[in-house]
């Protein structure tokens, strides 16, 4: 059934605690919540049953935390994260479109980051067993459509499972009415917070392909073993399998990313030197952050008027086991 905008008001709460509650439990806790986060920007508050958490601002439709039923951090947000426009915040995860990367002439890795999102009063049926869920839509300005002469409308659902994963799905439909398709490039650009770059290992990308950002994106082959950092990393890994794994062996945790409709992933990190050219990044920051994008680069995806193109990402957060001294990423790349 749908709901009105009146119903999603009531179902989202505003800030006193009027949203959906947990079910059982007798519990204060309220599944969503929409209320004021930094500079006074509107932001949407998600959590789980057992005290898992995650917000999301309108600003940039962009999930700025992650946490886990312990109420640790899993995202990585710059102390120095500028929360005011036309900045992108630095950290969570910016959604990059139409475009990734800086060719072309719109800005950086497209607008969708730094437009102001509404809440989706009326997304189409869309099941979840999930209660902490919020739907999201970006539909052009007549000046959007100045810069990128397309009529869109991009719905995304963020939501938080019972067991604490991070789903987000993103719907991008073609509404032009003037016959023409439109093609366009698209990221999660996810930052998960580790403790130590130098101790993470990336599972699920050995011996891919991939264009590397620093050599004009030149293609080359990735060697068999898991990737691991000591330097500037930017590479877009080319077709890759649905799940990717990165092992944090100092706080032996493991995140699980799974994508679906989204062929590639991006490995990033600016490293000392980069770093220090960022405003809006701490000078030390590089070794407490990893991004691992799910991204739809190489080959970007085309609609015409009437079609949808549908890209989800669920992430998971598991503790690591050890193997021989060793964490065991097979292990969790094999189970479901
Ligand atoms: C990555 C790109 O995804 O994002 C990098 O591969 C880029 O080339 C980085 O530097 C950060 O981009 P921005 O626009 O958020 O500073």
């Amino acid at each position: 059934m749908k709901e009105n905008l009146r119903q999603v008001r009531e179902r989202v709460g505003e800030g006193g605690g009027k949203g959906v509650r947990m079910a059982g439990s007798g519990s204060e806790r309220v599944a969503v919540e929409l209320c004021k986060g930094i500079n006074g920007l509107d932001k949407v508050v998600l959590r789980g049953p057992r005290g898992s958490s995650a917000e999301v601002y309108l600003y940039g439709g962009h999930v700025t935390s992650w946490r886990n039923d312990n109420g640790e951090e899993l995202l990585f947000v710059s102390s120095k994260a500028i929360f005011k426009p036309p900045k992108a915040i630095r950290g969570g995860i910016p959604i990059c479109f139409p475009q990734f990367g800086s060719h072309g002439s719109l800005e950086q890795h497209g607008f969708a980051r730094n437009k102001f999102w509404s809440i989706d009063s009326d997304p189409p049926p869309f099941p979840t067993n999930s209660k902490s869920f919020i739907d999201l839509i970006l539909k052009p300005s007549e000046e959007d459509m100045q810069k990128w002469p397309h009529s869109y409308e991009f719905r995304l659902r963020v939501a938080l499972g019972p067991g604490g994963d991070l789903m987000l799905t993103s719907r991008v439909r073609n509404t032009n009415a003037d016959g023409k398709p439109f093609t366009f490039a698209f990221a999660y650009h996810t930052y998960f917070s580790v403790s130590d770059i130098s101790e993470v290992r990336v599972e699920g990308l050995e011996t891919l392909d991939y264009l590397d950002n620093l050599q004009n994106k030149e293609r080359f082959t990735e060697q068999g073993d898991a990737l691991t950092f000591e330097s500037e990393v930017d590479k877009i890994y080319l077709s890759t399998p649905t799940k990717i794994a990165i092992l944090d062996h100092e706080k032996k945790r493991t995140f699980v990313l799974r994508k679906d409709g989204i062929p590639d992933a991006v490995v990033w990190n600016p490293w000392d030197k980069k770093a220090k050219t960022m405003a809006d990044f701490g000078d030390d920051e590089y070794m407490h952050m990893l991004c691992v994008e799910a991204a739809a680069v190489e080959k970007p995806i085309t609609l015409k008027p009437g079609e949808e193109w549908k890209g989800r990402l669920e992430l998971s957060a598991v503790p690591s086991s050890y193997c021989s001294g060793q964490l065991d990423p097979q292990k969790v790349l094999q189970s479901s």
